[in-house]
């Protein structure tokens, strides 16, 4: 769809943010173009993106998930996370994962994302006026990740009830706590450890807003602390004391302008720092100053990408100052690439995390899904009914081109 036209559309009707029900479809009346899933495939999103999930609280939309698919056929089963910051006590979060058929499942694909989603809840709008593929659809998770969720579903749906694939090749995995430290995803690849005979999938499809891309690969990411310790002292005698801020402000410069790595693929390695802190008045030499930094990371491999860019970024502090900083990352990886040789669909690099490097193992990775990351986490998160479908079949294609590999 044209932006221009979204914002007419907008400018003329205001959101229904009311809870009740949109005439989605009129079977008799449904145009051609609608696919027959559409009222199906809008209520599903609708309930998921309805249901506040904001990471660690993801226990109600688990629920829901688990029913819808069990009331569809589906063996579900719950692998329970541990408790984090936000989660409701006596609430319990968990991985939902799902197949047909036999009890205990050998999938040969896994389509896989994510239940949480970042604060705060924005309320489920759908635009009013007649169904169409250009309507707009809104709400915190419409894109990132319910989006992804509602698609992978029907797509499984649809592909089973043809008897397209059989029913315990292919597996869903939704998983908690994406959003914050991936401890969904970590929590189901230790899971696989140890088992025996040891699991191996032939591919992994991760759901992400690519606009309907297939993504060739993302940036990796370094997550820092940096400190300063300086010396207090009266303003009017520098020479008395060291400024940490001073420190800082010299060394963060020196970081934002450096070549950290790039590549051809993922461009330049980023620095964005998210915080800085220091010093405790005008007239007072500080003696602390903290940052915080999100570093994107434009080279690989994968494992050791991020290793690289550290000591990069250690180096120049050891120049500033021997002595003043220290320096700790909690995570980091490098660039990930992901599989985007499969015809017909457009290809794309993004900038942003993922699950992928959290799921271990030697498989085929994917990586696609409705919406945009740029209106992804923000008020203005939206996608069209249009988006969803092309998503549905996008799905399907993966799913069956993963099979055949
Ligand atoms: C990448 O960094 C180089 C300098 O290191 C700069 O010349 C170039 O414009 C940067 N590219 C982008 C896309 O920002
Ligand atoms: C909806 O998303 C598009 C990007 O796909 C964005 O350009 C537009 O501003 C958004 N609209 C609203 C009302 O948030």
């Amino acid at each position: 769809m044209r932006p221009a036209s979204i914002a007419t559309a907008l400018a003329l009707a205001p959101w229904a943010l009311c809870a009740e029900q949109q005439p989605l479809s009129n079977p008799a009346h449904r145009p051609s173009h609608a696919p027959a899933y559409r009222h199906e495939l809008l209520g599903l999103h609708k309930s998921l993106v309805s249901i506040e999930s904001v990471s660690g609280n993801e226990n109600e939309v688990g629920n829901f998930l688990v029913g819808r698919l069990a009331e569809r056929g589906y063996t579900v089963d719950l692998q329970f996370v541990a408790p984090m910051d936000g989660t409701p006590a006596g609430r319990e979060r968990f991985n939902v994962l799902a197949w047909h058929g036999r009890r205990r499942p050998n999938p040969k694909v896994v389509v896989t994302s994510h239940m949480d989603v970042v604060p705060p809840h924005i309320r489920y709008g759908i635009e009013h006026g007649e169904l169409s593929k250009d309507t707009v659809i809104r709400g915190r998770g419409s894109v990132d990740a319910k989006g992804s969720v509602a698609t992978m579903v029907i797509a499984l749906d649809q592909l089973l009830a043809a008897h397209k694939v059989n029913g315990d090749d292919v597996m869903l995995l939704f998983v908690v706590g994406e959003e914050v430290a991936g401890d969904g995803m970590r929590t189901f690849s230790d899971s696989l450890d140890g088992m025996n005979p040891p699991r191996r999938f032939e591919a992994v499809i991760f759901g992400e807003p690519t606009e309907n891309k297939l993504a060739c690969g993302h940036k990796g990411g370094l997550f820092c602390e940096v400190t300063a310790r300086g010396v207090p002292g009266h303003s009017g005698y520098p020479w008395l004391g060291k400024s940490a801020n001073e420190l800082m402000v010299r060394a963060m410069a020196r970081i934002v302008d450096a070549d950290l790595g790039s590549t051809a693929l993922f461009g330049n390695t980023t620095v964005n720092i998210g915080r800085f802190e220091g010093g405790v008045a005008a007239n007072v030499i500080p003696e602390h100053a903290s940052v915080k930094l999100a570093v994107r990371v434009a080279i690989g491999p994968e494992a050791e990408g991020a290793r690289v860019v550290q000591r990069k970024i250690q180096a120049i502090l050891d120049e500033i100052d021997g002595e003043a900083f220290t320096f700790h990352c909690t995570h980091g990886y490098g660039s990930v690439e992901t599989n985007c040789d499969v015809p017909g669909f457009e290809t794309v690099v993004v900038n942003y995390g993922t699950d992928i490097p959290n799921l271990k193992g030697d498989h085929t990775r994917y990586l696609y899904g409705p919406g945009t990351i740029l209106v992804a986490h923000g008020a203005r998160e939206n996608l069209t009914v249009g988006d969803l479908e092309t998503a549905v079949e996008g799905y399907q294609k993966l799913i069956l081109h993963a099979l055949k590999q």
